[in-house]
């Protein structure tokens, strides 16, 4: 029987949304959560490439990391980190070990050890180090984990390629850049960081609910001439930039009366959801040929599925959905990558 223990990540408000939305895709699955915001998956047969390609394809949301299980060490025994490296080792090399891995080490909950993570992550690359292993912390094509949760310390393999995102436990750390305006940039940052975009090269964008300008100073710093449309205003840093328009009005209004057409929109109002996205159905008009947008879909923890899949068939009259995802610097949202639904040919 063929049944490996695979470990998925979620904002810990949408752990549940995510095991329910993997579940109609796996019936026969056995999922629990081993941490506020880790769960672990379990059907025959499934492997986590199989699992990271249903994801994909079928756009679920919420599952933020994967990490197949080799093994744990009991928190008794895991009280002691010199001996960690052989318990590692031991469960790591049930699997070929490459020349060459990332190795991630992250914890889920409050967990009562005598040494924090990062002196776990030391302990393991010395081991691993004096195996002749390159150990990164991340950028490597196989990726070795370690997660402490209240049940012991969990213990991972795989390839970076089915592990969704390149971050322990999908937790993407972003300096905060020189000028930011608005917290809600690491939302765009991270998402560039995902590889799952690949943004016109400058144009023109649209940024609808811009206020106060983090997106549009990110959009500006890339090249586009920006059509910032917010009732709010901007940032006094913005004042006066060059290729920066700020119409104070709302997105209704904008798209009725302007025909500009743009390379890029992008959507981060404060709305209801259908509503967002019927917005975006109207600005699909607006888009040059090959453009992209992109929109964060405002959620509540209660009933979060729903409102997805309203918003995707709202969505699916003028777009279709490239990527999907409840990033880590998404709070209570989650952020689309969208391309114009093709013209029919004939
Ligand atoms: C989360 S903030 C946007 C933050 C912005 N992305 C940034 O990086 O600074 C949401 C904005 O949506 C705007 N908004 C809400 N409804 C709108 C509408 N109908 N048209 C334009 N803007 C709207 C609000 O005024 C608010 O400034």
């Amino acid at each position: 029987m063929d049944i490996s223990r695979i470990y998925f990540s979620a904002d810990e408000d949408y752990l549940s949304a995510a095991a329910d939305e993997l579940r109609p895709h796996f019936p026969d699955s056995f999922m629990e959560p081993v941490g506020p915001d880790l769960g672990a998956f379990e059907e025959e047969g499934v492997s986590i490439a199989v699992m990271a390609r249903t994801i994909q394809e079928q756009h679920l949301v919420f599952p933020r990391h994967l990490m197949r299980g080799v093994g744990m060490a009991e928190l008794e025994e895991a009280q002691d980190l010199a001996g960690l490296g052989d318990i590692a080792l031991g469960l790591w090399e049930q699997f070929p070990l490459p020349g060459e891995v990332s190795l991630h080490v992250w914890q889920s909950g409050q967990v009562d050890l005598a040494y924090r993570t990062d002196q776990l992550w030391r302990r393991l690359a010395t081991a691993l180090a004096d195996m002749d292993i390159e150990v990164k912390r991340g950028g490597a094509a196989h990726i070795l984990s370690a997660c402490v949760t209240e049940q012991g310390i969990v213990f991972g393999s795989n390839g970076a390629a089915n592990a969704l995102t390149d971050w322990p436990g999908g937790r993407v750390r972003l300096a905060k850049p020189k000028g930011q305006i608005s917290r809600a940039e690491f939302k765009l940052e991270e998402l560039f960081r995902t590889d799952a975009v690949t943004l016109p090269e400058g144009g023109k964008a649209l940024d609808l609910g811009a206020s106060p300008g983090g997106w549009s100073r990110i959009l500006l710093e890339r090249d586009f001439e920006v059509w910032a449309v917010d009732p709010g205003e901007l940032d006094a840093r913005l004042s006066n930039r060059q290729g920066l328009h700020h119409v104070e009005t709302t997105a209704g209004p904008f798209l009725a009366e302007n025909s500009e057409r743009f390379d890029l929109v992008v959507n981060d109002m404060r709305m209801a959801p259908v509503l967002s996205a019927s917005v975006m159905n109207s600005a699909a008009g607006h888009l040059a040929p090959d453009g992209l947008g992109i929109m964060t879909v405002k959620l509540q923890p209660s009933d979060p599925l729903r409102v997805v899949d309203e918003t995707f068939r709202m969505l699916s009259r003028a777009w279709e959905i490239v990527f999907a995802r409840q990033l880590h610097h998404n709070r209570n949202e989650i952020t689309v990558v969208i391309r114009p639904v093709p013209a029919p040919s004939g």
